[in-house]
C-alpha cells in the first residue's frame, strides 16, 4: 500500500472514499447511543448529519456506514467508522478503526482511499481525553497496514482486492503538530512493516519454510536492514554443546538453524550498558515427535515458529528505529519429527548450561530449544532476556485468544514491559512462575524433566525456562493463543497476527531512547 499524509480540510480532499471516525458520547449502560464525528470539517459534518441522526448507526467499534455522493464533500463516498464509547477511547481503537476502514474498502474494489485524522478536539473535553498526535498517526498507519493482507498467496483463484493508495488527511495546523503527525506516520510504517514481515513467515507452510529457509529469510532481511546475521546449523549446535536443541532437531531430515541477528547502535555502547536478548522458538513444524500429536488440527502446527517470527520482525523494526541499545536476536529453529533417529521419552540430554534433562514427552520440545537459546544469549553478553513461543496448549486453555501469557523473574523488567502496552495495544496477562512450582519439574533421573504434569501446564513450562534464564532479568511470552487469528474481525483477517512484535520493540526502545 502506498501511504502518504497531507494537511488540509478532509472535506476538500478528492478521493474514491473518505473514512471518518465517530464515537458514542452517551454515558451509562442503558443510554441511547449519541454518535458524534471526530472531525472539525464543516463539509464532512454536514454530509453525515442527517444519517447520524437517523439512529441506525451506533458508533460501536468496528461498525461502518457508507454514504454515496455525500454532497458537500469532494469524496465520492463517505465511510463513517465507529470507535465505540468516547469516554474510553484509546489509540488501540483508532488502530482498529483504521483497519476497519481499509477492510471495508477491499470487497468494494476501492483502490484509492483516505482517512480523516481523528480530531478528538471536535468533541468537548468532558467526553474525550486528547489522543497524542504522534501515537494516533502511528496507530492509524499500523491499523491500516495490518488490515490489508489476505493470506491467500497459495490460492490460484485469489482476487487482488488490495488498496493501492491510502492518504491520511489531517487538518493543517501548527508546525509542531504536523511534525508530530509526520513522525508517528513514519514510525507506523516501520512497526507495521515489521509485523507484516513476521506474519508472512508464520503464514508459510512447513514444506516451504524449513529451518534452513527461515535462516535465509532472516539473513536477507538483516542484509537489507543493515544488521549482522549468522546462520548456523548442526555443527555449531555440537560445538556449543546445545544438547537440548540438538535432541529436538535430530529426528528430522531438515537440518536445524541457529540464527543470530545483531544490532549495534552507531558509535557503540558503554561496557556496562544493557544488552537486550530476543530469543524465539522456531519450530517450523511440530508433529509432537515420538509423543506424536493427534491428526486433528495438526496442520496448524506450522505456526509453531511464530515466536521466532516475532523476534525476526522486531529486529527489522529495531534496525530502522535505531535505539541506543545493543540488541541480539537468537532464533532456535528445528522441525519436530518422529523417526528412527528421533529423541525419545526417557532419553536424558545435557543442555548447553550443563543441566541434564529427562525427556518425558517429546511434544514439549519448545522449552528444550529455548533452554539452549536463552543460555546462549547470556554467553553472548545479554543482560536482559525476552522470549516468545507458541509454547503450551495449557496457556490457550487458561487465557484463550485475547491475552498472551506473560511470565517474569524480575519486577522492574516486567514493569518496563507493561509500560509500553498502552502504545502497542497488545494484551498480556501475567501468570505466576514462583519457586513453589519448581517441584513439579524435579526429576528422579536428571536435574529436571521437560514436563510438569497436567496442573498449571503453562506455568511449569515457564518454570523450565526460568532455570535457564537464571539470575538474568527475563520475560517469557506464551503466544500460543494469540499468534493465529481464527475469527474474522472487522479490522483483521483470519490467519497470522504477528502478535508481540510491537510490544517487544517498545520494550527494547525503553532501554535506549
Ligand atoms: N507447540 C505446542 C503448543 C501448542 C499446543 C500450541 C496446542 C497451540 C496449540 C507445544 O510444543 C506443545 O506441544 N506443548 C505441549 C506440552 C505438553 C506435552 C507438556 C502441550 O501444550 O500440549
Ligand atoms: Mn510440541
Ligand atoms: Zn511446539
Amino acid at each position: 500500500m502506498d501511504t502518504k499524509v497531507v494537511f488540509q480540510d478532509a472535506g476538500q480532499f478528492a478521493t474514491a472514499m473518505l473514512a471518518v471516525f465517530a464515537v458514542d458520547i452517551s454515558t451509562g449502560k442503558e443510554a441511547e447511543p449519541i454518535p458524534v464525528l471526530l472531525t472539525t470539517s464543516d463539509a464532512v459534518k454536514q454530509s453525515a448529519e442527517q444519517f447520524l441522526r437517523s439512529g441506525e448507526f451506533k458508533a460501536s467499534l468496528g461498525e461502518t456506514l457508507l454514504l454515496h455522493n455525500p454532497g458537500s464533500v469532494k469524496a465520492e463516498r463517505l465511510l463513517i467508522v465507529g470507535l465505540g464509547k468516547a469516554k474510553t477511547l484509546s489509540v488501540d481503537e483508532v488502530r482498529k478503526g483504521a483497519g476497519t476502514a481499509v477492510r471495508a474498502a477491499k470487497p468494494r474494489g476501492i483502490r484509492e482511499m483516505a482517512i480523516a485524522f481523528p480530531e478528538d478536539r471536535a468533541v468537548s473535553d468532558e467526553h474525550v481525553d486528547s489522543l497524542p498526535y504522534s501515537m494516533t498517526a502511528r496507530a492509524l498507519i499500523e491499523g491500516a497496514e495490518i488490515a490489508e493482507p489476505e493470506w491467500d498467496t497459495y490460492r490460484s483463484d485469489r482476487k487482488d482486492l488490495s488498496v493501492y493508495t491510502l492518504t491520511l488527511v489531517a487538518k493543517d495546523g501548527e508546525a509542531l503538530v504536523t511534525a508530530e503527525i509526520q513522525q508517528g506516520f513514519s514510525e507506523g510504517l516501520i512497526y507495521s512493516g515489521a509485523q507484516n514481515f513476521a506474519r508472512e513467515l508464520v503464514n508459510e507452510p512447513g514444506n516451504v519454510l524449513t529451518p534452513t529457509e527461515l535462516g535465509k529469510r532472516a539473513k536477507d532481511m538483516c542484509d537489507a536492514a543493515g544488521l549482522t546475521c549468522e546462520v548456523y546449523s548442526t555443527a555449531k549446535l555440537t560445538e556449543l554443546k546445545m544438547g537440548a536443541f540438538a535432541a529436538v532437531a535430530q529426528g528430522s531430515a531438515e537440518p536445524p538453524a541457529l540464527i543470530v541477528m545483531t544490532y549495534t547502535p552507531e558509535g557503540g555502547v558503554a561496557n556496562d550498558a544493557p544488552v537486550m536478548g530476543l530469543v524465539g522458538k522456531g519450530i517450523t513444524f511440530d508433529t509432537g515427535g515420538i509423543s506424536i500429536k493427534p491428526a486433528d488440527n495438526m496442520e496448524k502446527m506450522k505456526y509453531d515458529m511464530a515466536g521466532s517470527a516475532a523476534m525476526i520482525g522486531a529486529m527489522k523494526a529495531i534496525a530502522a528505529l535505531k535505539p541506543s541499545v545493543k540488541v541480539i536476536g537468537v532464533v532456535c529453529s528445528a522441525e519436530n519429527m518422529p523417526d528412527g533417529k528421533a529423541f525419545k521419552p526417557g532419553d536424558v540430554v545435557t543442555a548447553m548450561s550443563g543441566k541434564t534433562i529427562e525427556i518425558i514427552n517429546t511434544d514439549a520440545e519448545g522449552r528444550l530449544v529455548l533452554a539452549d537459546g536463552l543460555h546462549y544469549a547470556k554467553t553472548l553478553g545479554c543482560t536482559h532476556l525476552i522470549d516468545a513461543a507458541t509454547l503450551t496448549g495449557a496457556c490457550v486453555v487458561a487465557l484463550g485468544y485475547n491475552n498472551v501469557g506473560l511470565f517474569s523473574n524480575d519486577e522492574s523488567t516486567w514493569e518496563k514491559f507493561m509500560a509500553g502496552i498502552p502504545k502497542s495495544g497488545e494484551k498480556f496477562w501475567r501468570l505466576p512462575c514462583t519457586d513453589d512450582y519448581r517441584d513439579q519439574i524435579k526429576s528422579q533421573i536428571g536435574d529436571i524433566m521437560n514436563t510438569g504434569g497436567r496442573a498449571a501446564g503453562a506455568v511449569t513450562a515457564a518454570m523450565f525456562l526460568k532455570e535457564f534464564a537464571g539470575e538474568t532479568p527475563w520475560i517469557h511470552l506464551d503466544i500460543a493463543g494469540c499468534a493465529w487469528n481464527e475469527e474474522l474481525k472487522p479490522w483483521l483477517p483470519k490467519g497470522p497476527t504477528g502478535i508481540a512484535v510491537r510490544s517487544i520493540v517498545e520494550w527494547v526502545r525503553s532501554y535506549g531512547a
